[in-house]
């Protein structure tokens, strides 16, 4: 008889989301289903708003991707304008979206995943002597490596076992036999856990300069910047290069040696190809300045087939909702409810289990993010990336279709985050250079009174999580509609009519969950992909009218 695990709310994740898996005899994972359970209407209150103010409003979508909804939404507004945004300006944006690339990866990784991987307890048996020696396996030079630093390490864990209080490390399943890391890794991992708090606070500073506050930055108007001034003084942007060079130091000695230990460790995890998903990758390129390579390139990947990059098409993409939460053509609000027992109603082809939609490109399931940027930009022979993709491959002895897997994808967020540090020195010399030769242009003057009253923009960024679009329509000069596919949507999409398991839901088949009672394998699968609901669910009422209103059973 099958069993069900029901995790609800998975945890270490923004927002909330619901995992079903279904067990066959041998705990292997024969079905899963993934819930979006949190409700968003941001797009309602954008409605008969001013598109000025676009971006402002949607920033608020999410509280961790503040940045990448307010940019996205000011550009989508030029978009249907026309406008054509200073270089300066762009250069500034793309600045701080850079900065978030870096904070994003870095906190999803040691905050909300490491965990999944690294058994904090076994780190109090640990040799300060050996640790220091093992590190050496994984960088020339390790980041705080001193074995007296170790030692406070442990004084530090020590100190919460003592008390009775892990803190932030309470509620894991220490000592779980899918644990594979010796004392010494363990230590190594939760050193650099600590060290990334305070990574933290100061990549958060960099995104600040630009954006005069993060979260929600306030910087970014339609038709360009107003961080003019920050931009003309000196000690601002090297303020800013400064975060930057330190975080980059962070990342070469700790951050990517940890994923080469990872993928050492846990390497018979990565050839079953644990968390793979179907092999659909979608990437829209992008960050691209005079003389430099893009920071990413555009294509598609299907099945694993690295021999073929199809071109990006927009006009590909569909969003369904027949197993979603909503009816219609308007997308309007249809709660359904979940069984007695509090599971979701999902075993006929008509039953609704989510809030999230459904996306499709070309009628596919894709997978979007930093796996499908790596891959697609290396295959597109992207000279920027390619070297650091060959360095990772030789130096763990992996080959390319091991980053589609659990720990592939947190590898390729760690190169990913070594050369974005690369790109961004690039884009500073290239803004110093346009303010030596007197272009200060911050802001395309327009006058909003001549614009099109009637029209209509959109636009398609990658942002951490991967592919982020907006589209606005404005009539009479004001927001009629206005839509969101997040990157989470793309990759927890429910089924559809068409039965395809998205992104989570594939990675999750296949895998075998050692002990049911502590299904560390699920979550680590469903943190690999560094969910965020918040993002990811969206309604829109074309009509304008009443949201049906709905009911949430209490169990
Ligand atoms: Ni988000």
């Amino acid at each position: 008889m099958s069993k069900k695990i029901v995790i609800d709310p998975i945890t270490r994740i923004e927002g909330h989301l619901r995992v079903e898996v279904e067990l066959d005899k041998e705990n292997v994972v024969k079905d899963a289903f993934v819930s979006g359970q949190l409700f968003r209407g941001i797009e309602v209150i954008l409605k008969n708003r001013d598109p000025r103010d676009a971006g402002l409003l949607a920033g608020r979508i999410c509280g961790v991707c503040t940045n990448s909804h307010f940019r996205a939404a000011v550009s989508c507004v030029e978009d249907a304008y026309s406008l054509e945004v200073p270089k300066n300006a762009e250069i500034i944006r793309d600045l701080m979206a850079m900065a978030l690339f870096i904070q994003d990866h870095v906190v999803h990784f040691y905050h909300l995943h490491s965990l999944d991987f690294v058994d904090v307890v076994s780190a109090l048996s640990a040799d300060p002597h050996l640790t220091s020696k093992e590190a050496h396996n994984y960088s020339k030079k390790p980041f705080r490596n001193s074995h007296s630093h170790y030692e406070s390490v442990m004084t530090k864990l020590q100190t919460f076992v003592d008390a009775g209080k892990l803190g932030p490390f309470s509620n894991g399943y220490w000592g779980h036999s899918e644990y594979k890391l010796s004392p010494e890794q363990n230590l190594i991992l939760i050193s650099h856990y600590l060290e990334a708090l305070k990574f933290q606070t100061n990549i958060s500073k960099a995104v600040a300069i630009f954006g005069g506050k993060t979260p929600h930055p306030q910087s970014i108007v339609v038709g360009g910047v107003t961080s003019v001034a920050d931009m003309l003084n000196p000690q601002r942007l090297n303020d800013y290069l400064f975060i930057i060079k330190e975080a980059k130091d962070f990342i070469d000695r700790a951050y990517l040696p940890d994923m080469k230990l990872l993928s050492t460790a846990y390497r018979s995890e990565i050839k079953e190809g644990q968390g793979r998903a179907n092999g659909n990758f979608i990437c829209v390129g992008g960050y691209e300045f005079d003389g430099l390579t893009p920071l990413f390139s555009a294509g598609i990947i299907r099945d694993h087939n690295f021999s073929n990059i199809e071109v990006f098409d927009e006009s590909k993409i569909t969003e369904e909702v027949d197993r979603a939460w909503y009816d219609g053509d308007d997308h309007k609000v249809h709660y359904t409810d979940l069984n007695d027992d509090g599971t979701l109603k999902t075993e006929k082809n008509s039953d609704k289990y989510s809030w999230i939609k459904a996306p499709r490109y070309g009628g596919e399931t894709m997978e979007t993010g930093p796996v499908a940027r790596v891959l697609v930009s290396y295959l597109s022979e992207n000279n920027l990336i390619n070297p650091f993709v060959d360095e990772f491959l030789s130096d763990t002895n992996l080959d390319l279709k091991d980053f589609s897997t659990s720990i592939g994808r947190n590898a390729a967020r760690a190169i990913e985050s070594s050369y974005v540090c690369e790109y961004i020195f690039k884009l500073v010399s290239n803004l110093i250079q346009n303010i030596k030769y007197y272009d200060t242009e911050t802001w395309c003057k327009f006058d909003f009174e001549e614009m099109p009253k009637n029209t209509k923009g959109r636009v398609f960024l990658e942002v951490p999580r991967g592919i982020l679009s907006h589209f606005v329509n404005i009539e009479d000069q004001k927001i009629s509609n206005f839509s969101v596919i997040a990157p989470t949507t793309w990759n927890a999409t429910p089924r559809n009519f068409d039965a395809k398991r998205g992104a989570y839901e594939e990675a999750l088949v296949g895998i075998k969950v050692s002990d049911p009672t502590k299904p560390l394998e699920v979550l680590k699968v469903i943190h690999s992909f560094d969910p965020c609901l918040a993002c990811a669910v969206h309604v829109i009422d074309t009509q304008g009218k009443e949201l049906s209103k709905y009911r949430v059973k209490a169990f």
